[in-house]
């Protein structure tokens, strides 16, 4: 759908798009059949963020997950003082919380600020003051690591950077049978005690964890585009496993190349996108193109990142 029709639809009303139409695929083709039948909508739009969340309704988001800029001169953004960005974050952010359901949950993924004269600001830490001002509370503060990054010479070379997961009140969604994972002995039992033979672990696998070893995109990624900085789907398909259920809405107001937004109609929520640049919205939408043809390949969730089965110890 090219991006000027997504932009009317939008605005007319949050539940104007939905593009679950049977015209989409062959009638032959059950499987892609099937796979359109559990896909949610979208609704995305070349915007600045602020003017796109202003015209959305009050409490009807259940996540919102993004990625702002950084603030070190990446070629979508320019470099300010520090307090500014501080100050620009502070205005989306409570925008952020007056779009979320009282339910609902917001996830700020952020790395580290570097100053002209190399100094590390870590972004987590000057931004939480800005959510509890705001009366959300810090759930968990996960750790995403990853083996691809630049080579320091005067540092360690940065290796994983922060989910802020904040709540709006004390009663939230949190699904985590939707998200667990193989426990490391599935068969193990208690051996002594009154539950002795009983499994002492949940058959259904064990809590992720707060820290989270997932491939970033880069080169050689499945889902590489021509995007810098972009999400791996399978880290966003675990927060809105985890806390939305299906036909909740999900917002990014930093889209880029859409995977928040693909994470969520993957699994059958509604994801809300923005981003100023218009070649990253027509990116986002090219993907989103391709996973309604049933031709887009995403790293799947739960993929051991190291497999000694395949050549170089993953396979592509
Ligand atoms: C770190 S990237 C996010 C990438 C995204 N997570 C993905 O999966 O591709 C930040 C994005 O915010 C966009 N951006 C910067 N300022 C913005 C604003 N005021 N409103 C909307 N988007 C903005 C940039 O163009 C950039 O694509």
């Amino acid at each position: 759908m090219p991006i000027s029709i997504a932009i009317i639809a939008f605005m007319d009303s949050l539940t104007s798009i939905d593009l679950r139409g049977a015209s989409l695929f062959p009638l032959d083709q059950p499987e892609l059949r099937e796979q359109q039948s559990r896909l949610g909508s979208y609704q995305i739009c070349c915007s600045d963020n602020i003017a796109f969340m202003r015209e959305l309704p009050p409490e009807k988001l259940q996540l919102i997950v993004t990625s702002p800029p950084y603030n070190i001169g990446k070629q979508y953004e320019k470099r300010s003082r520090l307090q500014d960005y501080l100050d620009g974050q502070r205005q989306v952010i409570l925008e952020c919380a007056r779009l979320l359901d009282p339910r609902g949950s917001v996830c700020w993924q952020v790395g580290n600020h570097i100053t002209a004269d190399g100094e590390v600001v870590p972004l987590d830490a000057i931004l939480y003051p800005i959510f509890k001002g705001l009366g959300l509370r810090l759930r968990n503060r996960i750790v995403w690591h990853f083996e691809h990054g630049l080579h320091c010479s005067k540092r360690f070379s940065g290796r994983y950077e922060t989910i802020l997961w904040f709540t709006k009140t004390e009663q939230y969604r949190f699904n985590l049978d939707a998200v667990r994972v193989p426990s490391k002995y599935p068969g193990k039992k208690y051996f002594k005690g009154p539950r002795a033979g009983e499994f002492s672990c949940n058959p259904r696998g064990k809590n992720p964890g707060d820290v989270w070893i997932i491939p970033n995109v880069k080169a050689n990624h499945v889902e590489k585009t021509d995007h810098p900085c972009q999400f791996p789907v399978e880290l966003v398909e675990r927060l809105v496993l985890s806390m939305t259920d299906a036909g909740d809405s999900v917002l990014d107001p930093y889209m880029g190349s859409g995977s928040s937004v693909l994470a969520s109609v993957k699994n059958g929520r509604r994801g809300l996108g923005c981003d100023v640049e218009p070649k990253y919205v027509a990116t986002a939408q090219r993907r989103l193109d391709d996973l309604y043809a049933g031709r887009l390949r995403t790293r799947p969730m739960g993929r051991p990142v190291y497999d000694p089965r395949f050549p170089g110890g993953s396979r592509k």
